[in-house]
């Protein structure tokens, strides 16, 4: 692993979208896999901006997200299909076809699971994933004791993680659904280049166990470890812990 660290989550967001903007001016056909949640909102501003000011294309661009709430349907507006529209689908020219996000509302969460990684697989594997990390180390909604190995499936939340994206259902943990489909560690570990993407002090802990810490199932950043391509962007305080 490789880490970058700048002073504060405005020079990562600037940082980051650069080297999205990079890669698709390098290979326009680029499939993402992408990443919701607070840290990534100020990087898909600055790609639409991108876009605006300097006609960054996403025409030709794939993207997969890495997981959805079970329960709530795609028109949901705290669905992290919804999120996508509002922080970057609606601001580009990205083809809505090419866009991928699990679906929650599917009856059978394993023939999700498989339909998804086909998808993943038939549109030639993820060539950048964007990653945040969660304050139990998930990626993706891969909570403490996800198997290396997993695959797209459904998964329980853990009551922290509930609490931490809490803000969006009206600060009420119990509002927020208890399980979710995600990508799995596996499915992760198979993309080309990998961006973990770390801001805040409340992330400082978790990042250092991930870069720093034995591999291990109970925190599923550390499977990051085994990976040839990853780069760790950080601002200063994510990074304040590590050695
Ligand atoms: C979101 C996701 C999560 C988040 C993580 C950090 O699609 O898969 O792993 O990246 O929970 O979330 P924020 O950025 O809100 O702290």
């Amino acid at each position: 692993m490789k880490i970058v660290v700048r002073p504060d989550a405005a020079a990562i967001a600037e940082l980051v979208a650069r080297l999205i903007a990079d890669q698709l001016r390098a290979r326009p056909r680029t499939t993402l896999g992408l990443a919701t949640g607070r840290t990534m909102e100020r990087i898909y501003i600055r790609l639409a901006a991108l876009h605006r000011l300097e006609r960054l294309d996403f025409s030709q661009v794939a993207s997969f997200n890495l997981d959805e709430y079970i329960g709530l349907p795609a028109s949901d507006p705290r669905s992290y299909r919804k999120y996508m529209d509002r922080f970057l689908f609606d601001h580009v020219d990205i083809l809505p076809e090419r866009t991928h996000v699990p679906d929650g509302m599917a009856p059978d969460h394993a023939a999700e699971g498989l339909r998804y990684e086909s998808a993943i697989h038939d549109a030639g594997g993820i060539d950048l994933q964007l990653l945040g990390i969660g304050e139990t180390g998930h990626i993706g909604f891969n909570e403490p004791l996800s198997a290396f190995a997993s695959r797209t499936r459904a998964v329980t939340l853990a009551p922290h993680t509930r609490t931490q994206n809490a803000a969006m259902f009206g600060n009420d943990d119990n509002a927020v659904p208890p399980r979710a489909m995600t990508m799995g560690i596996a499915t992760i570990l198979d993309a080309r280049q990998i961006l973990l993407v770390a801001t805040g002090i409340r992330k400082a802990r978790m990042l250092a166990l991930t870069v720093e810490g034995p591999m291990t199932a109970m925190i599923s950043g550390t499977a990051l470890q085994s990976h040839p391509n990853c780069l760790v962007l950080a601002d200063e305080p994510a990074a304040s812990q590590l050695t």
